[in-house]
């Protein structure tokens, strides 16, 4: 073990943070931490909107239905980021075909996706604890308006950040035989006994952990899961339209 790995490992989510807010300096670290972290094509296409106004962060609050996120001491959105990009680029069919294209999308997303864990453990490692929120998809558009997001752009994720006022358990993963894999994918087989053993484990976790207590195992959760009204999202296609994404 190392200070890097300790803190990887003992990663959980935090939804209560104390009422100290985020220095400047932290903030800046934790961007600087994102900076850093790998990114496709070395076109950092992404950015990152710090949320400080009230009326703002209710509205997100709204969104994620996530009312605690008021109490972070900051919260960010992490943005897929074309237009920057874009500036750069005389317009020919060729660039626009890129820039419109699923490819350059996904590279946002990664580019994004991969700030947001950077920020995570920088976070973690300096004591702070957080949430990622991909509940803002719930209305990605109210979201879009309400950061005067410009076209080639996409909020992903929030990110809820603080001095942690709980210490959850953590939740136990899936066994590594179960997802990690060598030459070639390994199916699932019917009652597998080792996934079996991990329902009981998330189970046990439910029972025991200090709040949220529930019934659960593993399955059932996938199951409810994916039993969610999908309707709830089917707008999130026509948002990334409306930004431009996926046009051409
Ligand atoms: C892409 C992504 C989106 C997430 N969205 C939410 C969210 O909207 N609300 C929330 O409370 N947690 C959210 N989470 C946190 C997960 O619920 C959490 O990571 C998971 O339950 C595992 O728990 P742990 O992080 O404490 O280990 C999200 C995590 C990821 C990676």
């Amino acid at each position: 073990m190392n200070p890097t790995l300790t803190t990887l490992m003992a990663h959980r989510s935090i939804r209560q943070f104390t009422d100290q807010p985020l220095t400047a300096t932290e903030v800046d670290t934790l961007i600087t931490a994102a900076q850093h972290a790998p990114t496709s094509t070395f076109s950092q296409q992404y950015s990152i909107i710090s949320v400080t106004d009230p009326k703002k962060l209710a509205v997100l609050s709204d969104i994620t239905g996530h009312h605690w996120l008021k109490r972070a001491g900051h919260y960010f959105i992490m943005v897929a980021d074309q237009y920057r990009n874009q500036q750069l680029v005389p317009a020919t069919a060729t660039t626009q075909a890129n820039l419109h294209s699923l490819d350059k999308l996904l590279a946002a997303i990664f580019d994004a996706t991969i700030a947001t864990e950077a920020m995570v453990t920088a976070g973690e490692s300096m004591g702070l604890g957080s949430t990622i929120m991909g509940s803002i998809l719930n209305d990605a558009q109210r979201v879009i308006d309400l950061l005067d997001l410009p076209p080639l752009t996409f909020p992903i994720l929030g990110l809820a950040m603080g001095h942690p006022a709980e210490q959850p358990e953590q939740k136990p993963r899936l066994p590594q035989s179960l997802m990690h894999f060598t030459d070639g994918y390994q199916r699932l087989a019917a009652n597998d006994p080792t996934l079996m053993a991990y329902d009981h484990l998330i189970t046990d976790y439910y029972h025991q952990r200090g709040s949220h207590q529930r019934d659960e195992t593993f399955t059932h959760h996938i199951i409810s899961e994916m039993n969610r009204d999908p309707q709830n999202r089917a707008t999130i296609l026509t948002a990334l339209q409306h930004q431009g994404f996926l046009t051409h």
